[in-house]
């Protein structure tokens, strides 16, 4: 296994070019299992979530090449319904096979995603729904199984205690859009990855309307077929970058971004102080002089995305004064503070809300990433820390990360791999 070792102090500069989205790749891949046509998927990002979820449509009776940012998903001769634990077991976003495979094979077998260094996260909207759709579904050995003799459409609400749930919206509209007549989801999710999935299987032949709005209303189909799609561009990824720029007072201009998805992040960065540019689909950002603390809030789209916290923390540990981050999607999302902490930043959690004291300088340490979005955050606190830093366990950062090393060093990072 690699480890990162970083040494900061290198104020990054140049283009970087934003990969396709991971968690909009994750479900459209899934939702071609709807169909015995194949698919074109364009624009795809290379991560090990993505071949995560390759092998678990191969194992579910598909074939696939992939060259390039191009996938091509075909179907072999068997349908399978049961998706293995141990490959769902590596990634949560795997429990979307669930609503395909019912909507195709009115059957599946799905082991349940299981506990998550995040925070508990549970599945029971996803199941509720589903239910409502007229599925039987009963839990035995770990595993979700489910059948319906009809889907039926109905009226789902589904909102949860912590807001609406991407995966759900995303498993509920797949089963839906082969159930019979009518089906509204309210308090369905708003993310532009559901946006993305939803675009997908109207080109499959799909009857949505709503999708982006908390209500999405779908009349249901007796077949889809094949279909052609361009991967919209990673939000997060693009994010992080944002952030890499500002935390070595750097000059990063990103390429491949689409600036109406940023809004949320956007707004805090220029409240901080950050110069942001904006041409087409490129953006440049810059801190031209001293950023300053801001208050974050995490809430779902189009709220500040919980995926940029730990990244967002990151940014506020070397900005002077005091800023207080509230994580109000996942309550448990904060196994950054203590590494951080090691690295000389001053955080402290109180319930769900981490206060930081903003420090002259980081100093680099050993740390050890704990989730995706969390190693992220170790790297770009590297970047700037002085001295030398080591990440381990960044199998994380290659679940959801293109070449992320590789894309730091060509904007002058000294950043290299090491083993374990
Ligand atoms: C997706 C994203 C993840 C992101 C998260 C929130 C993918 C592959 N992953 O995860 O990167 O951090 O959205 O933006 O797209 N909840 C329930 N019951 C459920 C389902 C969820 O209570 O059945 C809760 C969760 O515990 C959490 C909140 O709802 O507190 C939102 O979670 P959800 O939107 O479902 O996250 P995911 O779809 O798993």
């Amino acid at each position: 296994m690699d480890k990162l070792v970083i040494e900061g102090g290198v104020p990054l500069s140049g283009e970087v070019v934003i990969s396709g989205s991971k968690n909009a790749v994750l479900p459209i891949l899934a939702a071609t299992l709807l169909t015995d046509e194949p698919c074109i998927i364009k624009g795809a990002p290379f991560l090990r979530d993505t071949n995560t979820m390759l092998k678990i449509l191969r194992s579910l009776g598909k074939d696939y090449s992939f060259h390039r940012d191009n996938i091509v998903v075909t179907s072999s001769k068997t349908h399978n319904f049961v998706a293995d634990y141990k490959l769902v077991s590596t990634m949560r976003a795997s429990f979307c096979v669930l609503g395909p495979l019912l909507g195709k094979l009115r059957k599946a077998k799905v082991s349940l995603p299981g506990g998550c260094i995040i925070g508990i996260r549970p599945v029971d909207l996803h199941l509720k729904g589903l239910r409502q759709l007229g599925t039987d579904i009963d839990i035995e050995g770990g595993y979700v199984v489910a059948k319906a003799k009809n889907l039926k459409g109905a009226s789902i609400y589904l909102g949860g205690e912590f807001g609406s749930s991407v995966l759900a919206t995303d498993n509920i509209m797949m089963a839906a859009v082969l159930a019979k007549g009518k089906t509204i989801i309210e308090s369905s999710a708003c993310e532009p990855e559901v946006v993305d999935l939803a675009e997908f299987l109207i080109k499959m032949g799909a009857k949505i309307r709503g999708h982006g709005t908390p209500t999405i209303e779908i009349e249901g189909v007796k077949e889809l077929h094949g279909a052609e799609h361009k991967i919209i561009p990673d939000r997060i990824e693009a994010g992080t970058f944002m952030i890499a720029s500002l935390i070595t007072k750097g000059n990063i201009t990103l390429r491949n971004v689409n600036i109406q998805h940023q809004s949320a992040l956007l707004d805090k960065l220029k409240e901080a102080g950050a110069t942001i540019h904006k041409d087409g689909d490129c953006l440049t950002v810059t801190a031209k002089r001293q950023l300053k603390p801001v208050n974050v809030t995490t809430l779902p789209y189009p709220g500040f995305p919980t995926d940029m916290q730990a990244q967002m923390m990151s940014l506020m540990s070397v900005t002077p004064g005091i800023s207080i981050i509230t994580e109000k999607v996942f309550q448990d999302r904060f196994m950054h503070v203590a590494e951080l902490n090691r690295m000389g930043a001053r955080i402290q959690r109180e319930g769900p809300h981490a206060i930081i004291e903003g420090v002259k300088r980081l100093s680099g340490a050993s740390v050890m990433a704990s989730d995706l979005r969390a190693s992220a955050s170790l790297v770009l606190a590297g970047l700037v820390a002085k001295g030398k830093s080591t990440v381990s366990r960044i199998y994380h950062l290659e679940r959801g990360y293109e070449n992320f090393d590789e894309k730091l060093r060509r904007l002058g990072a000294r950043i290299w791999r090491e083993k374990e």
